[in-house]
């Protein structure tokens, strides 16, 4: 278990939750200034990576503040920053789900496991986060690979934890263009204006981005006048993580408050609104960020396309509609608190449902590194 020595301190932390537990965790890295100074590009980084002997994670509770790592290399330590969002979005848990079953491995071999605690400890990492289907399927990817935790199936399943990660990455770059295309093909104005909500950029996944993917393959063409980005309360995915990506690669935006989404879409300040999913039912309702069906209604409303953006990982056959997606309820605290401040009285109860589901008929595009479905004109996954 690695020591907590180097942990960055929690000065200006947003209101995520508190530092993590101390246990199989180290900082690996303390503020980096080039990224206020604009000298580092977001492509440059990845929130989660194969370490050599842990995981290593961007602590995405930090960001704008502090840009910092965490080095993990135990199933409790990996499981509290799941539920804590030092590592989140859909497809970065997918790579954590592969990648902590290595972790799971290497601590069973340290700990003398047996093969059925080494089955618990892999299930603990697969039950961390309900919503996202990524996780589990990150898990399940490498599972058949294990081999009854044997040093030749630790390098096999990591070999296809590193494969999954790899894949990932490049199937954004081709949802970026997929999406670029699609919205080129079907919006006049020129440059198009995008909304996006939470944050469904590098950060959430391997590399690149889902819906950011389409962004920067957009803003690449020289097609994209600017984004407006939700502010997505209340843990602030919007302007602390989303603004921070577009900002690193100098792209024009604005973060707005969730409320003033309805109206920007209706006014006509946005001509398309690109999101990202943690989960797509097989009859095309997505689970995603609490705020997204707002944001739908608001497109059909005004007449707009309503985009979601997401690899073919997140699609899940087995959950027949959006009513079969367990949506995950996180903590009150989280919504009577900003910035780690309680805002409500004493006495006020939080109700917090971290995503919510848009039913297909509000999705006009589904698109993946395969294909473009037109969801609300039928077209299923
Ligand atoms: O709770 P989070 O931050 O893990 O939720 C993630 C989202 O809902 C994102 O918006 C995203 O679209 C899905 S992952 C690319």
């Amino acid at each position: 278990m690695s020591g907590a020595g180097g942990m960055p301190g929690a000065g200006g932390m947003p209101g995520a939750g508190g530092m993590p537990g101390a246990g199989g965790m180290s900082g690996a890295g303390g503020m980096d200034s080039r990224w206020q100074h604009g000298g580092m590009r977001s492509d440059d980084l990845r929130a989660v990576e194969w370490a050599g002997a842990a995981i290593r994670l961007i602590d995405q509770r930090l960001l704008p503040v502090r840009l910092a790592y965490l080095n993990i290399d135990d199933v409790d330590a990996l499981v509290e920053a799941v539920r804590g969002l030092a590592v989140r979005g859909a497809p970065a848990l997918g790579a954590v789900g592969a990648l902590g079953v290595v972790v799971a491995m290497r601590q069973g071999r340290r700990q003398g496991w047996s093969a059925d605690r080494l089955a618990v400890e892999i299930d603990k990492v697969r039950r961390a986060r309900p919503t996202a289907v990524n996780l589990a399927w990150g898990v399940d990817r490498v599972l058949p690979l294990v081999a009854g935790g044997t040093p030749a199936g630790q390098d096999a399943v990591l070999s296809a934890a590193l494969e999954l990660i790899a894949e990932d990455e490049a199937g954004n770059h081709e949802i970026g263009r997929l999406g670029a295309d699609w919205i080129l093909a079907r919006v006049s104005r020129r440059p198009v204006r995008v909304l996006t909500h939470c944050n469904a950029g590098f950060l959430a996944t391997c590399g690149w981005g889902t819906a950011l993917g389409v962004v920067r393959e957009l803003h690449a063409r020289g097609a994209l006048e600017v984004v407006y980005a939700d502010e997505t309360r209340p843990l602030l995915q919007g302007s602390r993580l989303t603004a921070w990506e577009l900002a690193a690669d100098a792209i024009p935006h604005f973060v707005q408050a969730d409320a003033a989404a309805a109206s920007t879409i209706v006014g006509g300040l946005v001509d398309v609104a690109i999101i990202g999913a943690d989960r797509v039912a097989a009859n095309g309702d997505i689970a995603n960020k609490v705020g997204s069906l707002g944001v739908a209604l608001a497109c059909q409303d005004a007449g707009i396309p309503f985009v979601v953006a997401a690899p073919e990982s997140t699609l899940d056959p087995a959950t027949a509609t959006g009513a079969d997606i367990q949506v995950e309820l996180r903590d009150g605290e989280e919504v009577l608190c900003v910035g780690g401040v309680r805002v409500a009285p004493e006495g006020s109860r939080g109700f917090n449902p971290a995503f919510d589901v848009t039913p297909a008929r509000l999705v006009t595009a589904l698109v993946t590194q395969a294909r473009v479905l037109e969801v609300s004109a039928g077209q299923l996954p």
